[in-house]
């Protein structure tokens, strides 16, 4: 199964982050649904379900062990990576602590497995794939302010109509 840790918007702000992009940036890339929305904190790919509970139980003992509080995130930065050909929406600054989780939780994934991530940790919310140029500067910059206070364990699923993701497991922020 191909599972990743993310971090997803309220349905309120993601309707909202989906209307501004349909807004602003226009036919430049492939639109991600907005049900998919959402901040990946450790993309492990491939893991064996039968090391499922392995990697549950290794992530309540890191949350009992170094309990992270809840936080807000002020999505106002608009950035473009060409080599994944992604157009994404993410914060300018962020919590030391939320590095120390992401790191902490690829871990556990390469533990178990999963795939050893590279580069710095940039929180990102991917608006747009197969995006061959950068976006132009919006008209009405982002600012959306979300809250976060659990953060899940999913899993990433190729169907026909496209991919869909499935919480699997969710950890308190507190
Ligand atoms: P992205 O949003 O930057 O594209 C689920 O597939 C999530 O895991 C996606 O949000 C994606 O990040 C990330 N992901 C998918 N494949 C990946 C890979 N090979 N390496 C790192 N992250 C990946």
């Amino acid at each position: 199964m191909r599972l990743f840790f993310g971090l997803e918007p309220d349905e309120h702000t993601a309707l909202a982050v989906a209307a501004w992009r349909d807004r602003e940036l226009p036919s430049i890339g492939r639109a991600v649904p907005v049900a998919n929305l959402h901040i990946t904190l450790a993309f492990l790919g491939e893991i064996s379900p039968h090391r499922l509970e392995r990697l549950t139980s290794a992530t309540d003992e890191l949350t009992q062990a170094k309990p992270m509080a809840a936080f807000s995130l002020v999505l106002d930065q608009l950035g473009y990576w060409a080599k994944p050909r992604i157009c994404w929406l993410g914060p300018g600054v962020w919590p030391d602590e939320l590095n120390r989780l992401a790191s902490s939780l690829a871990g556990l994934g390469s533990a178990q497995g999963g795939k050893r991530s590279r580069g710095q940790f940039q929180p990102h919310i991917t608006l747009l794939r197969n995006c061959d140029i950068p976006p132009p500067a919006p008209l009405r910059p982002p600012e959306f302010q979300l809250h976060f206070s659990h953060f899940n364990l999913l899993e990433s699923r190729q169907g026909k109509s496209g991919v869909s993701y499935h919480p699997l497991a969710s950890w308190q922020l507190h």
